[in-house]
């Protein structure tokens, strides 16, 4: 049976393991000449902007013998009112996999129902499954370790935050979160995690989150499909910004992560993005390593 990637929790925590120890081996160069997908078709389907996850799965695809075939999702027939349903079902006949970028979670679940070939996430306005991976991969390299490593996440409750929130379900990472009131995470996804023993809280205080931190994430104050709250949400996350005063407060060794694209000066400083303890660069990379482990996994 196909096997879809459309949230975090789509893997256990043993084939999230698997999948690290893949990412690894290919990032080592070691297994450079495996095509495991020779011959195969994956279409990559977005109606948002990318940068990293357009280019990273097309190289990736490539990497591993298949083809990829990039299309913005206007340009096809379902932007003149074809049914996803459809869609899905025609696909199923000529592709391998499928990564989608869109705006509604229940869109990509609707092409996952009626399709008989893998459905990935590759972002929707509820979840960012595939950053949280790369995410993951960038900790264990740079920590040494998972469990119990403290991450806070400073910032808007996004789609990132929530794939993050599904990662401390089968990781042992410990999650700390400061959202602006009325920015919270998916309150659903939150408390799911929460129900099967995640560790993970929200705390009304970014310097609170920020202290003894291992890790700080943030993301942008204003998400793709957000545009039009800008001027307000911006007054709200004053005080949520990764600075340096921010990441005195966490330990020494601490890394700063953010999935990009970032917005210098409002989530984030040139100081801290540029400075030593950045990671952001090593986390862009390891998006290409966790996909291809990612497609080796659910491509048939
Ligand atoms: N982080 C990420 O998904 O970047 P893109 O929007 O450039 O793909
Ligand atoms: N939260 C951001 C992530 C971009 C990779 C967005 O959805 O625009």
């Amino acid at each position: 049976m196909k096997k879809d990637f459309l949230t975090l929790l789509d893997l256990t925590p043993e084939e999230l393991q698997a999948l690290l120890k893949r990412a690894a081996e290919f990032k080592s160069g070691k297994d450079s000449s495996a095509c495991p997908l020779i011959g195969k078709s994956i279409g990559l389907l977005f109606n948002k902007t990318s940068t990293r996850t357009r280019i990273s799965f097309q190289t990736g695809i490539y990497q591993l013998g298949a083809q990829a075939i990039y299309i913005n999702t206007n340009d096809l027939q379902l932007g003149r009112g074809e049914t996803i349903e459809d869609t899905a079902k025609v696909l199923s006949r000529y592709l391998h996999g499928i990564v989608i970028r869109t705006y509604e979670h229940d869109t990509i679940v609707t092409l996952a129902l009626n399709s008989t070939i893998p459905i990935i996430n590759g972002l929707t306005d509820l979840h960012h499954p595939c950053q949280a991976l790369a995410d993951i991969l960038t900790i264990q390299e740079k920590k040494g370790r998972l469990k119990d490593v403290r991450m806070a996440y400073i910032g808007d409750g996004n789609n990132v935050v929530n794939s993050l929130i599904e990662a401390a379900v089968l990781t042992e990472i410990d999650l700390v979160l400061a959202c602006p009131h009325g920015y919270e995470p998916d309150k659903a996804i939150y408390e799911k995690a929460r129900s099967k023993g995640a560790k993970v809280k929200v705390l009304a205080n970014p310097d609170e989150a920020a202290k003894d931190a291992d890790v700080l994430y943030t993301d942008v104050w204003i998400s793709m499909g957000q545009e039009k709250e800008i001027e307000r949400k911006k007054k709200k996350f004053e005080g949520y910004q990764i600075n340096s005063r921010l990441l005195s407060l966490a330990k020494p060794d601490a890394i700063v992560m953010h999935c990009l694209p970032a917005h210098r000066g409002e989530e984030i400083t040139d100081e801290v993005i540029d400075s030593p303890q950045s990671v952001v660069i090593d986390q862009a990379e390891n998006r290409l390593h966790t996909q291809k482990a990612l497609l080796e996994m659910l491509v048939r």
